[in-house]
């Protein structure tokens, strides 16, 4: 069969660990995918920096968006980052053209994702995300696919590995608060800006987007009661240690009688909880529904391979996908009949 072509935009920790990924088990994915995965066009801002991957053959553009357009793709997979910007551009361009685009940018989906999905479902494109939220935990999948024909309650969670990582380390190793963040950003887990790990931005574009794909409303990231964990000190964290909990930035979305109530702030959490128990970078997201109940998943949340996975989970499942066929609705219900947002009272 044709290989799936595929353009990969942002060459960074993700980007990297992607490319590094799809050649070296290559024979592996065209196993399973009944055709060989292929990438044959990359932008990255410095051509000449070392990234440990083969680029021979690739051919290299110079923005994201000249990539979306002019490369020869099937998929156009973004790893930029942001909200607005060459993201925002590049995505709705290969969009319009039909292409299919598997993103990890969840501030892009947060503030866009509806007039995304809307654009891709006229197209007949698939738009997959699966790394936008927890990383490497497949919470998407479930919420879009499995869970369907269950009534969400509500969903939450940690969904930010940098956090989680900073808060472990000074509760266990005693470290600083800025020690313990420029060592999460060394190994790869925070944002370009770590504001938006550690204020708590993160989580909420996160959530907002488990949201909707929960109660099939329109996105609605701005209504989130936000507090990050830049004023938790380690005497909080013993504090809580002594009266038994630990303390998580959690991210919570739940309905209520008068509508959806979306929260995320540090709390405290009993120690002899799963989700206390999830230490690092690990993040955790529980869904409670009527037909299946309580669903705990809990699994690597940041990092360039667990990052990697993800996409590359959402470029298989494009490899796999028979052209023509119903597409599963972007997020989750059809873009044009996401009901208003109503906020509890
Ligand atoms: N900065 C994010 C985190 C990356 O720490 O969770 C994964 O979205």
């Amino acid at each position: 069969a044709d290989a799936l072509k595929i353009g990969v935009a942002g060459l960074g920790t993700v980007g990297a660990s992607l490319v590094r990924i799809i050649q070296q088990r290559s024979d592996q994915l065209a196993a399973t995918c009944g055709r060989p995965i292929l990438i044959t066009g990359v932008s990255a801002r410095d051509k000449t920096k070392d990234r440990g991957i083969d680029v021979r053959g690739i051919e290299w553009f110079e923005t994201p968006e000249e990539l979306a357009t002019k490369g020869d793709i099937d998929v156009f997979v973004e790893l930029v980052g942001g909200a607005e910007g060459p993201a925002r551009i590049a995505v709705q361009a290969a969009l319009n053209r039909g292409l299919h685009v598997v993103t990890a940018n969840k501030a892009l989906l947060a503030y866009h994702g509806v007039a995304l999905a809307r654009i891709a479902e006229e197209k007949g494109a698939l738009l997959n995300f699966e790394a936008a939220v927890a990383g490497g935990i497949p919470v998407i999948k479930a919420l879009r696919e499995s869970l369907t024909g269950n009534t969400i309650s509500r969903v939450y969670g940690i969904m930010n590995g940098t956090c989680n990582y900073i808060l472990t380390k000074m509760e266990k190793e005693g470290l600083s608060f800025a020690d313990c963040l420029k060592e999460a950003q060394r190994l790869g887990y925070a944002e370009a800006d770590p504001a938006f790990d550690i204020e708590g931005n993160d989580t909420a574009h996160k959530l907002s987007i488990l949201t909707t794909l929960a109660f099939g409303n329109q996105i609605a990231v701005d209504d989130i009661y936000l507090e990050g964990i830049t004023n938790i000190s380690i005497e909080d964290i013993h504090a809580a240690a002594e009266l038994g909990y630990r303390i998580k930035l959690l991210g919570v979305a739940q309905r209520t009688d008068t509508g959806i109530e979306q929260r995320v702030h540090p709390t405290m959490v009993p120690v002899d909880s799963v989700i206390a128990q999830v230490d690092g970078v690990t993040n955790a997201v529980a869904i409670e529904s009527d037909v299946l109940g309580e669903l705990l998943m809990v699994g690597p949340g940041a990092g360039g391979n667990a990052t990697a996975s993800s996409v590359l989970g959402d470029i298989a499942d494009i490899a796999k996908s028979r052209p023509g066929a119903q597409q599963v609705p972007v997020l989750g219900h059809p873009a044009r009949s996401l009901e208003p947002y109503r906020k509890a009272q």
